[in-house]
């Protein structure tokens, strides 16, 4: 089972009871804004992605975790890697991204689990270099991957959706946390 603890949060495997919580997050337009084409995802479609997420853990031995208030026991988002294999010009290369419910956002939990997430990647994974992609514009993603210490690689053009992407990198050979 892996869970990594950090000062105020669980990083976490998915279970079942986490889907209405999850999907209450995908829901919101606010969240969703940057992601993807920037709709917002129902049930079911939330139920699809924990469903891939899992076995992704299973496939590659990293993913997406679920990112829980040590406090509380809230659900507030998802942080973690993945393989983008919607960005095939990148490839072969791990991802790492983060969504957090927006009552969560302004408390410092998504670069918490993002430094938790790189800190598995080296340690746990032995990966030496994550890349994070982000739509141009999306200034609050920007801010976390700056205070990760990643550096900006290229802007390209998202195939699916034609949207500037911006490429960032960490070389996690350097990586001090
Ligand atoms: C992107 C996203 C995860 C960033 O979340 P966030 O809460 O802004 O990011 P952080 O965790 O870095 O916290 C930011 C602020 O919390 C504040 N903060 C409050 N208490 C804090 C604490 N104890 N420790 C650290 N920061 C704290 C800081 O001021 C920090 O802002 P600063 O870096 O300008 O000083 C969030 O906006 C989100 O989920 N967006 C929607 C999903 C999305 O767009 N994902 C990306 C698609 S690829």
């Amino acid at each position: 089972m892996t869970e990594i603890h950090t000062p105020r949060l669980l990083l976490r495997r998915w279970d079942e009871d986490d889907l209405p919580a999850l999907a209450d997050i995908n829901a919101d337009p606010d969240v969703m804004r940057w992601t993807g084409d920037g709709s917002v995802l129902d049930l079911e479609q939330t139920a699809e992605d924990i469903e891939r997420w899992e076995e992704e853990w299973d496939e590659e031995g990293f993913g997406l975790f679920a990112v829980e208030l040590l406090g509380s026991g809230e659900l507030a988002g998802v942080t973690g890697l993945s393989v983008p294999t919607y960005l095939p010009e990148v490839l072969p290369a791990v991802e790492i991204s983060w969504r957090l419910g927006r009552q969560f956002w302004g408390q410092g939990y998504a670069s918490e689990a993002a430094q938790a997430s790189l800190e598995f990647a080296l340690q746990d994974r032995g990966l030496d270099r994550v890349i994070a992609i982000t739509r141009v514009g999306d200034t609050a993603s920007h801010n976390v991957i700056s205070k990760l210490g990643m550096v900006p690689e290229k802007v390209t053009t998202d195939p699916r959706y034609g949207h500037q992407l911006a490429v960032h990198s960490i070389d996690l050979t350097e990586y001090e946390g």
